[in-house]
């Protein structure tokens, strides 16, 4: 039998950085438990720029079509800034989205004991906070014909366009709907059905799809009033649903409730492959911070919780991924912390990789 393939994506800025923690935790697990995986390593973003002009060469985009699981760091950058659009670092990461088709994206919102005290909110608000954000990924303004920035008369007009069919959003729809009946069977879907035809169709079909998971309790909300109910009072969220752009804003939001954008992994999943095996990508939720890069200051969690969502939902090994999610759990618990995670008072944060190397001493402590 082969491994399972894994091609590593560290991107730009910290994602080097981060990345690097996560090959060790890949290689633990290969040393320590037997699970070898089949781990190639291209570029991404703007370090794919330097090297070949493009933010994401046909032989990388092609090696993602192939592998059972990419795993990206971040992308982007100020020194990329003055690049033309169509070649920005960011093009890169879409590309994957869209070519791969990876229309759902799992963002979740966990906050873990030990940092309760440390999110912008009062501790009872987050402690114990569990929620899944599920993002529509490849369609949407983001991709939405016509775009562009044309002349009108005198002046320039920016145009993008919301734009969903109903099979986009009942695919969306029915993996938010999945997840719900794994996890606590409520979701919520949340669009601007006031403002929006889209949001109209949206709000219509998740109804429709509804229908077919009886024991899901469904509401809807507007996505202005869902971001104000999840500062309010985050806990009345089990899973929420909604489209890319909602998604992006919102997902930051819940991100923060917990304490530090640097602690959020990702996973955006496609239609199943051949092997069973969903198409996928996991990166963390956080971006490419130039402004600490380079300093071993970065927060490597969310890049390792990532390959823990890539162990559940590409590997079927949950109870590894567990395995790991407590690991972590126990280094916080212990009072480490990265520079992200300290406090206005201060602190002696721990490096990137003194991180790294406590989470696989406290892997070592678990078998
Ligand atoms: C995200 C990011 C991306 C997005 C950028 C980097 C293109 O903000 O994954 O949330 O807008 O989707
Ligand atoms: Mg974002």
């Amino acid at each position: 039998m082969t491994n399972p393939s894994l091609l590593i994506l560290p991107g730009d800025g910290i994602g080097p950085e981060v990345m690097a923690e996560v090959r060790k935790i890949i290689d633990w697990f290969g040393a320590k438990r037997g699970l070898a995986f089949d781990v190639s390593e291209d570029l991404v973003g703007g370090a794919a720029y330097d090297a070949h002009g493009t933010p994401l060469h046909d032989d990388t985009m092609a090696r993602a079509q192939e592998v059972d699981a990419v795993l990206l760091g971040a992308v982007g950058g100020p020194k990329y800034d003055a690049l033309d659009f169509s070649v920005k670092p960011e093009r890169g990461l879409l590309r994957l989205r869209k070519e791969m088709d990876l229309f759902s994206n799992l963002r979740p919102a966990q906050c873990f004991d030990a940092l309760a005290d440390f999110s912008s909110l009062k501790k009872e608000v987050v402690a114990g906070l569990d929620i899944m954000i599920v993002r529509e990924l490849t369609s949407g303004v983001y991709f939405g014909e016509p775009r562009g920035i044309f002349r009108e008369g005198n002046e320039r007009v920016g145009i993008n366009t919301q734009r969903y069919t109903e099979s986009e959003i009942a695919r969306v729809a029915r993996s938010a709907f999945d997840l719900a009946m794994k996890r606590g069977k409520k979701l919520c879907s949340m669009e601007k059905a006031n403002v929006m035809e889209s949001g109209i169709l949206w709000r219509e079909v998740v109804t429709e799809v509804g229908r077919e998971y009886p024991e899901v309790e469904l509401s809807h909300m507007y996505a202005d009033a869902g971001a104000m109910q999840l500062t309010r009072w985050p806990k009345q969220f089990d899973v929420i649903v909604t489209d890319n752009l909602f998604g992006d804003l919102l997902s930051d939001l819940a991100a923060m409730l917990t304490g530090s954008l640097g602690m959020l992994p990702s996973a955006s999943l496609g239609a199943p492959m051949a092997n069973g095996r969903p198409k996928a990508l996991y990166e963390p939720v956080h971006g490419s911070a130039p402004d600490i890069a380079g300093h071993g200051k970065a927060n490597p969690i969310a890049c390792i919780l990532s390959f823990a969502m890539a162990l559940r939902y590409s590997f079927d090994l949950g109870e590894e991924a567990v395995r790991l999610e407590t690991a972590i759990e126990r280094v916080l618990a212990d009072g480490l912390r990265t520079a992200d995670l300290m406090g206005p008072e201060g602190g002696s944060p721990v490096s990137t990789s003194g991180m790294g190397d406590a989470i696989l001493a406290a892997l070592d402590d678990s078998l």
